[in-house]
């Protein structure tokens, strides 16, 4: 499918909009959602106008900062040259890093800290975080007050490419990833493409297999562009990141505004999640999001070769692709462990899974119902 989403996007007023491939210092989308218009800026650097791109987007709000511990060392108690001016924020809220913060117990904890503050509807948080802080800070910003403002400031490759984008919000509950959220759109998103200079590695990674999704999925220039930079991409050079999170952000924002419940076409952003889900949730979630569906899309893969007739040549390269950027093979569990958990999967009907597959000419497939045999086969390849 092509990168225009026709009227899903739109130029932020005196900011110009350039083409995605050509990165540019500062480039501006918009997601029309059901809900609201939310301008997405993406510029190497923004974080030191952060003031006064804070002052456009809270227009006299109260601006609270959440983050987590990592962040708050690398970017507010810091300084270093990296060092973020805090001076706009009423308070700054740290919480412990990583998916165990993601509970209820923290959301109250947010709320508990933000209400003290005598925190209104005429608040906004700033969400400055990947996407364990986007999540639970949407979600505290869509309870509070039933609603108050929200800013997503997003660091990880996995927040920048996906997570900040599409309103989902949300913390984990005992029985399970994400069950408890709301569907809820930030004002405003800003992403500052060096920030993923300081990630750690496993997390570039991680956040690399959401971008490889976007190429093999929905875009054959994307692709192009990951095959021929990689030396640039894995070193992280700042200009070619530029033009890698503008294309993914044009991606997800055409899918998202045509499809903002996930009734149908969304599903095609969960292209290698179904195995990748299960592998996740077999391993106690040791294993990172990314690495799992990384897995999850060679699975993919080779049942669209089998079953929808995707090229064999196509699979090969989309295989090649993922080890280019550091994703290897991981072992998966047992079968019949698998075909329980893939089962459970909240797309399948009367206990079969249904996958996002790719047709021959590489559109989507969604929903392809996908027997115990056919998934057999596919794992043993
Ligand atoms: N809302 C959505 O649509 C959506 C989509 C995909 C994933 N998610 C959620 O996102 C979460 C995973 O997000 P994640 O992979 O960003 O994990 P994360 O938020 O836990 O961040 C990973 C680690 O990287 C650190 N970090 C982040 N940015 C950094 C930077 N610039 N420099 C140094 N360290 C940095 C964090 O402190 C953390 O330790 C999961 O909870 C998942 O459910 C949400």
């Amino acid at each position: 499918m092509s990168g225009s989403g026709g009227d899903n996007f739109g130029v932020v007023p005196g900011i110009n909009q350039h083409n995605a491939m050509t990165p540019s210092p500062s480039f501006s989308l918009c997601l029309r959602s059901s809900e609201r218009t939310v301008p997405v800026v993406i510029q190497p650097g923004l974080r030191f106008s952060l003031p006064s791109l804070l002052a456009d987007a809270c227009g006299g709000r109260r601006p609270f900062l959440i983050t987590d511990n990592n962040l708050f060392d690398l970017y507010i108690n810091s300084s270093s040259v990296h060092a973020v001016d805090t001076s706009p924020f009423a308070d700054v809220i740290t919480l412990a890093p990583g998916e165990p913060s993601k509970t209820r117990e923290t959301i109250a904890y947010i709320h508990d800290r933000l209400l003290e503050e005598k925190a209104g509807r005429d608040s906004v948080i700033i969400a400055l975080g990947g996407g364990v802080i986007g999540d639970m800070a949407g979600f505290a910003a869509a309870t509070l007050h039933r609603g108050i403002g929200l800013v997503h400031l997003p660091t990880s490759l996995l927040a920048q490419v996906d997570s900040c984008i599409g309103g989902k919000t949300g913390v984990n509950h005992p029985l399970g990833k994400n069950l408890i959220g709301a569907i809820y759109h930030p004002d405003t998103i800003l992403v500052d493409p060096e920030f993923l200079i300081t990630l750690p590695d496993e997390e570039y990674t991680n956040g690399m297999a959401e971008v490889i999704k976007y190429a093999i999925s929905l875009d054959k220039a994307l692709w192009s562009l990951l095959v021929d930079n990689s030396q640039r991409l894995l070193a992280r050079d700042p200009s070619i990141l530029t033009a890698v999170i503008q294309r993914c952000t044009e991606l997800k924002i055409g899918i998202v505004a045509q499809d903002e419940r996930e009734t149908g076409l969304r599903s095609i952003l969960n292209f290698g999640h179904t195995v990748g889900h299960a592998i996740e949730r077999l391993s106690g979630y040791r294993v990172k999001h990314g690495f799992a569906i990384a897995e999850g899309m060679r699975v993919a893969l080779r049942l669209s070769h089998q079953l929808c007739g995707y090229p064999g040549e196509q699979m090969h390269n989309a295989e090649q692709l993922l080890a280019l950027y550091g994703l290897p093979h991981i072992p998966l569990p047992p079968f019949d462990d698998m075909w329980n958990a893939l089962s459970l999967d909240k797309k399948a009907r009367r206990a079969e899974p249904r996958f996002t597959l790719l047709n021959a000419d590489s559109s989507p497939a969604l929903f392809h119902p996908v027997s115990r045999e056919e998934v057999r086969y596919a794992i043993a390849e």
